[in-house]
């Protein structure tokens, strides 16, 4: 049977509050490129071919919401009358009349492929659709790539079901997790979690019994970790899983605003495990879909014409094969909602695009109306910390009758008490400037954007095989990502944006931004695939398959590290620092430090907690203020290297009992970053408790009773550093008779960043916990470490 809806004609038409996209020589509005095809137009026909309604606008198609949302309606307290507010909202959300034929595709099928535009409500109305249906007994985990949109999304739901949120209280029906911050209750129903998290949660529960329906949401971001998650979901609802099986089907769906839908049809319609065989399937597991799944296409009409003689020729081969699989997908693509872009770019290329950033904030505030927020598009926190600096700077000389600047800065670092102010209404007479990195892009809707200024550039990670080392490098955006950006300034009403770059340079971006498991390091995904039973890595269902080398190096640095053994099977070791929170190398770390010998736990968690937030030292611009700061530092400082100075920042500030934000300034330390290791140190100590038990004596009492660690002694300062060596071979360097340092195992040429202590001292060795390439190759974060310790690691790992 094949059901499909035509959505084409949805919302533009209809409603009249939607503008036609007008056209401009120079400045191509979103809708200006060819219109997109369907993802699946080749199984689109020119006619509704489907008992399934058809989503007319401004029709009311479904009751059931309401319904629903009247029997939790609550007499008139606060939260119910959000609630009510909100509803009139959703309702012109452009998701809101699918809510049926969602909710029928996964009656029917287990997997729903479902493709939208950015703000068109997936994320947030595709779980309450499915909540209340009969098979969903259960909670709905929804993904999310990042935590900020992880925690933002999971209010605003709450907020729509009237709700309370979290863990205010035990009757939450909506809650998140993410890392080192688990906000759920025994009666959440939606539960939003970073990917992370769910790979964790496989670990512990292989067949996600806790789940009814797990929503994968902004595959096209395609993390490593959605990679994963959708090889293992794939694996789970083919039955492919060992062991245990589930008593009622999971239902899976998977969300993405410009993926590539075939693609992922592909991966759970193919039996087989092995993917390599993608080009000559294609055309079957195409007709497969059509014939046994619900497809809401948008197409154009000569789109629905030439397809619909491949479909037909296609739909009879399909019968027969279609019979054999284990699981039915259904597709369906619902349109955004678009208005008009009006894009200028520069006329010549610029060096200094903060300066030209700076330069177009002003102009617009000086030029354009109120209502009307600005969003930037930056690098990372270090261009947004200096913009924001600039932009407050400036503000103060503005006449009195321009609206007022309020900048707020949005990166992945930013403690989330911060990342949530964006979400907050504009003050009167004043105008928002977001500096925002890529986490703007499509995981999070900033309300009242109208402009948007993109510098073009994002920073991208990058593992190089050679070194066995990641580098994080400002590279040019895909045009995928420009438009992604710039669709951001037309959500609410026409909007600007302008590209701090030339159209010559747009036309040579490239067309998708490469998918991180093809350029990143695969240690921690082999480990995370290794604890859950993926004994034969290549045969694993990759959406991509990574390359050989690099699947080679990251196999090697997992046998370096003790995780696995020569055979290929993850060791014991291996298994509990696949169930930490933390890169394979900081959990080797972290176990090495629990080891009697050592007896370090509780200072490596510290080190381990400042190493996992943004800067815990303020980024000071100019030379007098760097001065002073040194001078208010120093007590901090320690010779061993920049580890055991964040350790004793650490300490003092656990130890500061009366004022610790006037202890920050004191130091010009960042009070927000040190509350966010506080919370990080807290969840990793009560972690490490259960996974590795202290068996020495001061440890345990300082990790059970959360007591301040003692003075940093020698001997102390030199167990953490061997415990740093043990995870981070690989990123160790040896003085060289110019003075230069090499790695021990790539011999790259690395010069210690000037941001570190330890810049312009020479030492024997160094072990480094981050490496940077800026024109050069930087260590950042350094410890000096003496030869014999490496050598005592390298002799154990040739031993080993
Ligand atoms: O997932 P998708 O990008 O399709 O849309 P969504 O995240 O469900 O957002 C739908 C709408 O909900 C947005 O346009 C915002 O108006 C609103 N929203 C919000 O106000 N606050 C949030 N944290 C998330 C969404």
């Amino acid at each position: 049977k094949v059901e499909a809806v035509r959505e084409d004609v949805f919302p533009q038409k209809g409603t009249g509050k939607l503008m036609k996209p007008e056209k401009t020589a120079t400045a191509p509005t979103i809708r200006d490129r060819p219109r997109r095809a369907s993802p699946l137009a080749k199984q689109s026909s020119s006619k509704p071919i489907s008992k399934l309604p058809n989503p007319l606008p401004g029709r009311k198609t479904s009751h059931k919401p309401d319904e629903q949302l009247k029997e939790s309606l609550q007499p008139a307290t606060p939260l119910s009358r959000r609630q009510d507010a909100l509803l009139h909202t959703r309702k012109t959300l452009p998701i809101w009349p699918h809510a049926d034929s969602i909710r029928s595709a996964l009656r029917k099928n287990n997997i729903l492929v479902l493709t939208g535009e950015t703000g068109s409500g997936k994320s947030t109305q595709v779980p309450q659709f499915l909540a209340s249906e009969p098979w969903c007994t259960k909670c709905i985990a929804i993904t999310q790539p990042r935590r900020v949109a992880a925690i933002s999304l999971a209010r605003r739901v709450a907020e729509e079901m009237g709700s309370h949120f979290g863990r205010q209280s035990p009757a939450a029906k909506v809650g998140y997790c993410v890392r080192f911050d688990n906000a759920t209750g025994p009666n959440t129903k939606i539960k939003f979690l970073t990917e992370g998290m769910l790979l964790q949660e496989t670990l512990r529960d292989p067949t996600l019994q806790q789940y009814s329906a797990v929503v994968v949401d902004e595959v096209h971001e395609r993390s490593v970790n959605v990679d994963l998650i959708l090889g293992f979901l794939k694996n789970l609802v083919a039955g492919v899983e060992q062991g245990q099986k589930r008593k009622h089907p999971l239902k899976v769906v998977v969300m993405s605003a410009t993926a590539d839908v075939e693609a992922l049809v592909r991966l759970f319609n193919n039996d087989s495990n092995s993917l390599d065989e993608k080009g000559s399937e294609a055309a079957e597991t195409d007709d497969t879909d059509s014939e046994g799944s619900w497809s809401g296409i948008s197409s154009d009409a000569e789109s629905d014409h030439k397809d619909q003689s491949k479909k037909s020729k296609s739909q009879s081969k399909s019968n027969s094969k279609s019979k054999s699989k284990t699981s039915q997908v259904a597709t369906c693509f619902v349109e955004g909602r678009q208005y008009p872009v009006k894009t200028t770019y520069l006329p010549e290329p610029t060096q200094d695009w903060v300066e030209s950033a700076l330069i177009r904030i002003f102009q617009i505030n000086h030029r354009e109306p109120l209502p009307g927020d600005i969003l930037v598009f930056l690098t990372g926190q270090d261009t947004i910390e200096s913009l924001e600096k600039l932009v407050n700077d400036y503000a103060e000389g503005q006449a009195k009758d321009v609206p007022k600047l309020l900048c707020l800065p949005l990166f992945a670092a930013l403690p989330q008490h911060a990342q949530q102010l964006v979400f907050n209404p504009t003050p009167p007479r004043t105008r928002k400037v977001i500096l925002a990195t890529n986490i703007a892009e499509t995981s999070v809707t900033v309300p009242g954007v109208r402009f948007v200024i993109d510098c073009g550039k994002s920073k991208i990670k990058q593992f190089r095989n050679r070194l066995g080392l990641e580098t994080l490098l400002s590279k040019p955006i895909s045009k995928s990502a420009a438009i992604q950006r710039q669709g951001r300034a037309g959500r609410e009403a026409p909007g600007q944006c302008y590209r701090l770059y030339t159209e010559e340079s747009y036309n040579d971006f490239d067309e998708r931004t490469t998918p991180e498991i093809l350029r990143c390091d695969l240690s921690h995904a082999i480990l995370t695939m290794k604890a859950r039973g993926v004994d034969e890595v290549v045969n694993f269902p990759f959406l991509d398959r990574p390359h050989r080398e690099a699947l080679e190096q990251a196999l090697l640095q997992l046998l370096n590290l003790g995780c696995m053994s020569d055979t290929g099977s993850i060791t014991e070791l291996g298994l509990k620092v696949a169930k930490l929170p933390l890169t394979p190398a900081l959990g080797r770390v972290l176990v090495e430090a629990a080891r009697p010998e050592r007896d370090c736990l509780s200072e490596a968690i510290d080190i381990i907690s400042a190493l996992s937030v943004e800067d815990v030292f303020l980024n000071l611009v100019t030379e007098e203020r760097k001065e002073e700061a040194e001078a208010a530092r120093r007590e901090l400082y320690r010779r061993e290297g920049d580890h055991m100075t964040l350790l004793v920042t650490v300490q003092r500030y656990a130890e500061e009992q009366s004022d610790r934000k006037a202890w920050c300034q004191r130091h010009f330390v960042s009070h927000r970053a040190m509350q966010n290791v506080m919370n990080i140190r807290k969840q990793l100590h009560s972690q490490s408790l259960s996974l590795l038990p202290p068996s020495s004596s001061s440890s345990s009492s300082s990790l059970t009773a959360h007591q301040p660690p003692s003075t940093l002694t020698e001997t102390k300062a030199a167990s953490l550093l061997r415990c740093l060596l043990r995870g981070f071979i690989a990123n160790t360097a040896r003085l060289m008779p110019d003075g230069s340092y090499k790695t021990l195992t790539g011999s790259q040429t690395v010069a210690i960043h000037p941001s570190s202590v330890l810049f312009g001292r020479k030492t024997e060795g160094i072990v480094f916990t981050e490496f940077v390439y800026t024109g050069k190759a930087w260590a950042r974060g350094v410890s000096a470490c003496q030869l014999d310790w490496m050598g005592e690691v390298v002799g154990e790992l040739m031993g080993s």
